[in-house]
């Protein structure tokens, strides 16, 4: 029988990041994830991260890579048609790095590997005992069955993971919106369009223009939820976003071979409570945010420094406090980051039998956000993170 304090199930940037938290606390646990490392170093994800965000992975040893190469912007692009306008962030003393997300799951791994490496592809992780104070998870791994005693269990195994599921049907709810229609992604070694980041919302459909260095881009455009990946050639991608740019814009796009190039269904889902028993549910397994306001990374990394936080204060004061308030305080913040992201999306996407009325709304939500400066300011705070 093996042993450990805090059990992970999931090794995404939430499990890793959780696991070095604690272990720079002096706190014990083990990470189980299911995938082989290479899988999950190869998932192409977002990348632009909050100051606060970045702060915490400082806090954890592993920002030194981040702070060499990240781009810090200090502005965003939306544009709306032909209309182009930049917010501001610098006025409001905010800022937010780009930085993929692949990237920081690489720095994550490469810290826990000079100590206590996730295993990996592991099999049917079971989790038992929650309610009690001894959960136990079990797994089968290269064909052995395991069991590890736990003080505790975080469930850090994104959306599909097992750890939700364990919490009772009659104690847990779900909140959840499902959107008409997907991003198609795209990653290519072409300089940006932009330096900063363009939102375009366009009666063809939303597009994004990001990037990732100075000489690579991750676009997205909005696409059908049923949209075939091999009837999307890299030619019709670029022709396509070029079509929902302004034309200045549009004028300077390259079409490059992409690298990566997929369909990201978009969702919000909430699940409450965040804790049951000695079972801590933390990112994409507590929580899903449609992508537009980049909002998935930073909502995790938070959930996980305030679970480390109620887990230091467990071991080292004896004092369950932060352990008994997490759900609730993780809540508030996850339900404001769901608001701004699914504003942000019913603002800048087409809606399939959208009316004319649905559109005027739009719009008008733009100009106000774009000429309104107490809407910038209130934007600039729920994107840069840096609401109090
Ligand atoms: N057993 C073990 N591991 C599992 C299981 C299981 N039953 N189910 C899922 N996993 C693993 C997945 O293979 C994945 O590697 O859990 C991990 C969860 O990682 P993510 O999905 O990346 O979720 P999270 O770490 O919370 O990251 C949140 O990353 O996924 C993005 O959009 C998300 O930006 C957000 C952030
Ligand atoms: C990305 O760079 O992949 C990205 C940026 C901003 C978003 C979503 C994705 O809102």
């Amino acid at each position: 029988m093996q042993r450990t304090q805090v059990g992970i199930i999931g090794s995404g940037p939430s499990g890793l990041l959780l696991s070095q938290l604690l272990e720079r606390a002096g706190i014990e646990s083990v990470v189980l994830e299911r995938r082989s490392r290479d899988y999950v170093l190869g998932r192409v994800r977002a990348g632009v991260i909050e100051q606060g965000v970045v702060a915490i992975l400082r806090e954890a040893g592993v920002a030194a890579r981040l702070d060499r190469e990240g781009l810090v912007h200090h502005g965003v692009e939306i544009a709306v048609g032909e209309q182009r306008q930049r917010i501001d962030f610098a006025s409001h003393t905010a800022s937010l790095v780009v930085y993929g997300q692949t990237e920081l799951t690489k720095d994550l791994m490469e810290a826990r590997a000079a100590s206590s490496a996730p295993l990996f592809e592991v099999e049917d992780v079971v989790v038992e005992g929650i309610e009690g104070t001894r959960p136990r998870l079990r797994y089968r791994h290269l064909g052995t069955e395991h069991a590890l005693d736990c003080d505790f269990i975080a469930g850090c195994d994104g959306f599909h993971g097992v750890s939700r599921k364990a919490i009772p049907a009659n104690v847990l709810k779900t909140h959840e919106r499902v959107y008409p229609f997907g991003w198609l992604g795209v990653l290519a070694d072409a300089p940006p369009v932009s330096p900063e980041l363009v939102y375009a919302r366009h009666e063809r459909g939303f597009a994004l223009c990001s990037m990732r260095s100075a000489t690579r881009s991750r676009c997205y455009v909005q696409c059908a939820l049923d949209a075939d990946l091999a009837k999307w050639s890299d030619a019709r991608f670029w022709d396509e976003l070029r079509a929902r740019l302004p034309t200045a814009l549009a004028a300077g796009l390259q079409d490059a071979p992409s690298l990566e190039k997929s369909i990201a269904p978009l969702r919000s889902f909430v699940a409450e409570p965040l804790r049951h028993g000695r079972l801590f549910l933390a990112g994409d397994a507590a929580h899903i945010v449609p992508p537009t306001g980049a909002k998935g990374l930073n909502l995790a990394v938070r959930d996980v420094h305030q679970l480390a936080q109620a887990f230091v204060a467990h071991y080292s004061e004896r004092r369950d406090h932060l352990l008994d308030g997490y759900s609730a305080t993780a809540l508030r913040r996850i339900w404001r980051a769901e608001r701004f992201s699914a504003w942000l999306t019913s603002v800048l996407h087409r809606f399939p039998g959208q009316t004319s009325f649905d559109r005027g709304m739009q719009l008008a939500e733009l100009d106000q956000l774009v000429n309104s400066a107490a809407a910038r300011a209130a934007f600039v705070e729920a994107y840069t993170g840096s609401q109090p």
